[in-house]
This record gives C-alpha cells, structure tokens and sequence, in this order.
C-alpha cells in the first residue's frame, strides 16, 4: 500500500495548513486605528501641521527606533524607497551600481529608474547575500553605491562589506524589505550604511498592504530624502514653494495608523517566529540532504521565509521540483514559484531597460552572464513563508516528518506519476 500521500496515503502534515495564522491579519485595535483616521477627516499627511497630529510623521520616529535608526521617511511602497534613497544619495546617469543577481527585481530598477547602470554580482552560497569578494571584484572608476538587501530576512556581512565600501568611496544602499527585526552585532540593521529600505507590502512580516520606508542616521540625508518624498516641498504647515523638483512618495495616515498599530504588536510575533525557526532549523539540520542558512553568531534574523537548501543525491537523485510535489501533498505548502535570477528576466536578458537610461550607454551583457553561487543556491533552495514560523511546535514536527517520511520513501516516490498543476 502508498505511503507517500502523492500515491494515495494519509497526508504526514493533513492539519497543517489549518494551524497557519492568517495573513495579513488586523486585530481589533487595528481597526479602531484605521477607523479613527476615517472620523478625523486628517487622510494625508499635508497639512496635517496645522494641528493634526500625524500617524505618518509618529511611524516614521517609531519604525526608526525600532530599527536602531534616527531618522525614517515613509513612502508608498519598498520600491520606490529604494530609488528615492539613491536619488538622495546623488546617484544618476551613467553611473553603476552593484546588486547582487539573486534577490528582488526592485534592488536592481532602482538604479536604472535613476538612470544608473546595474552591475549584477554573485552571493555567498551558504547565506545567500551578496558575496563581498565578488563587490570588489566588481568595482571600476564609475561604481558611485553598492545594494545590500537582507535575504529573506538575513543580512549581508557588513563586516567584511562596509570597508570595502568606504575604501572605495561607495554609498552604501541597504535594502532591508524582509529585514524587520532582523540584527548584526546586537543592533538592528537598516541604517547600517548611508540609508536602508523597509517594504510594508501585504506578504511582509508588518504591513499596510502597500507601503515602505527609509532609514537613515544622516540628518542631511534625510533633510533631501523628506524633501524628493513630498515633491520637492518642506515637512510641516503647508507651503507652496518647491525647493527642488521631484515626486510625490508620500504614503497616507491610514498606512500610517495601521503600521504604527501593528508595530505595536511586532515584538513577540517576531520572537515567536524567530524561536521555531530556529528550532526547525535545527531538527531539519538532523535530515542528510537538508541544510538551512548559515547560523552565525554576529546574526539574529528574523526568517521572512524559512530557506532549505535541498540536495537532490542524498534523496535517490529526486529532483527538488518532485520533491517539492510530494511534500505539498503531505500537506507542507512550501513555495512552488520559482525564483529568476535578474540577468534572465526579460527586462535585463534582453536590454529593455526602459527609458530612463542615458540614449547610447553601453550595458552589460545580462543575457551572457552565469554565477554559479546565485545558480546553484536557486535550484537548491525550497522555502517556506513566515506563517509557518507561527504554529506549535506540533505543526513544526510535522514539516519535519514529512520530510522524513519522504526520504524513508523514495524508491515510491521514483515510479509514482507526476501531479500535473
Ligand atoms: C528584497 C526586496 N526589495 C524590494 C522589494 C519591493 O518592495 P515593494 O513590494 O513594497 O515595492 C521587495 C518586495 O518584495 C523585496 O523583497
């Protein structure tokens, strides 16, 4: 008889799905945060100098503190936050850029929206962040700032990166999207260089469904980065002169109450999932062919997804996709989308870069490029989201003996038909 619930067994993980929390969630107080924006006729923050007191202005100085930084300027989205923060930071035409190939596409269009050029670099295979060996491998007369994103919630190595940054005279540009709570050396990162980045996207570990923020603990930088946010005109009673030109980045006080609601709440969710994700880590680790990112003691991370890097020869030469099918049907929903390194999505495979590049600038060959710790890791790596960091441990020993069940199993696993999607 099946023991494998792709060929027909009982699923190892069947209760599962229904311990995971729901995502994203609003308490109650949440919505008496947002009703109290919709009584109190203040919906954007322009104007709100005028005597009404801003949740967007109170966010900005709660986020920044909690991230261990001194300044925050909210806007629209983690996108836009990261060109806003280089066009703060000076960087524009013709300039270059070093992003690391695997994370978001919006870590790398941050640069061509400012007219820069992206330089793609490989990551360190056992962490997945930029690899600093490969920075400097990379830097030529015209590299003006380098992109650090947090990986899924785990930071770059700022020790071995920030000197060569400053040896180099490179801004320093943190994209922290997923990097909510997540710490180095006992500080939370975000402002760890020139300016750092936060999504508050609706998948995110705290969200408004839209929104983002910059950090920073450069008063001048932030002076330019509130100024580009609200079109060039100065913070506070409303004006009609503009200093310079730019856009309009500004988030609304309904984003502003929810996130400073949910801010409130963020401490014990991110310790409750930071504690099982370590506790998965470590009974994963247990199974031969499954590895997690690396544990260092300088890191505390807050695991927006929990990575597993899969070694398909110690599970009979199963490939991570059939695998990946045989532990959804044991009832573990890990991410079936797979992930694109930014040289083969279309945009860069083949040059569409948009119009924001200077007419006659010569780019890299994005189509012709391989790293082969950025390739290797994505056909490792299989990922669960965050929610799953916030069951019982009882939900948690079941992702485990699914795993298990799978690997006792494998010679079922090799004849049973493929679940067609
Ligand atoms: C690493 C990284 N950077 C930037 C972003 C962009 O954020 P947003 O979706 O808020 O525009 C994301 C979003 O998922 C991300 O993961």
């Amino acid at each position: 008889m099946a023991k494998l619930a792709i060929n027909g067994g009982p699923a190892e993980a069947a209760e599962l799905s229904a311990m995971l929390p729901p995502w994203p969630h609003a308490t109650e107080k949440d919505r008496r945060a947002l009703l109290e924006v919709l009584d109190s006729g203040q919906w954007c923050r322009v104007g709100a100098g005028k005597g009404g007191w801003s949740r967007v202005d109170a966010f900005d100085g709660e986020f920044a503190k909690f991230q261990d930084a001194k300044h925050g300027v909210s806007v629209a989205n983690g996108t836009v936050a990261l060109e806003l923060a280089l066009r703060a930071m000076g960087i524009g035409s013709g300039d270059e850029v070093i992003v690391p190939a695997l994370t978001f596409i919006a870590s790398a269009t941050c640069a061509t929206e400012v007219g820069a050029v992206p330089i793609l670099v490989d990551c360190d295979h056992d962490t997945g962040t930029v690899s600093a060996s490969s920075i400097e491998e990379a830097i030529t007369e015209r590299t003006r700032a380098v992109v650090l994103p947090a990986y899924h919630g785990y930071p770059p190595d700022f020790d071995a990166i920030l000197p060569i940054a400053r040896k180099n005279n490179l801004k320093v540009l943190e994209d922290a999207a997923t990097g909510v709570g997540t710490e180095w050396k006992g500080r939370r990162i975000g402002a760890m260089g020139d300016m750092g980045t936060f999504s508050f996207q609706q998948a995110k570990l705290i969200t408004s469904g839209e929104g983002g923020i910059v950090l920073t603990n450069d008063d001048k930088l932030a002076e330019t980065a509130r100024l580009i946010q609200n079109i060039g005109r100065v913070h506070g009673p409303l004006v009609n002169d503009f200093l310079i030109t730019s856009s309009n980045y500004r988030m609304t006080e309904f984003q502003g109450a929810l996130l400073l609601s949910m801010l409130e709440d963020l401490p014990p969710q991110l310790e409750l999932k930071r504690r099982n994700g370590e506790y998965l880590a470590d009974q994963v680790e247990k199974i031969d062919g499954i590895k997690t990112q690396k544990r260092d003691p300088r890191v505390k991370f807050s695991r927006y997804k929990f990575i597993m890097r899969y070694d398909q020869t110690a599970f009979g030469g199963i490939t991570k996709e059939r695998f990946i099918e045989a532990l959804r049907a044991e009832g573990v929903g890990v991410d079936e989308r797979a992930a694109k390194l930014i040289y083969r999505q279309t945009a860069f495979a083949t040059g569409a870069l948009g119009t924001t590049l200077p007419k006659g600038l010569k780019l890299p060959d994005y189509a012709g490029m391989f790293l082969p710790n950025s390739e290797a890791l994505l056909k490792e790596e299989i990922m669960l989201g965050h929610t799953y960091m916030a069951v019982d441990k009882s939900g948690l020993d079941m992702i485990v003996a699914s795993i298990e069940k799978i690997k006792t199993n494998v010679d079922e696993l090799k004849v049973a038909p493929s679940i067609k999607r």
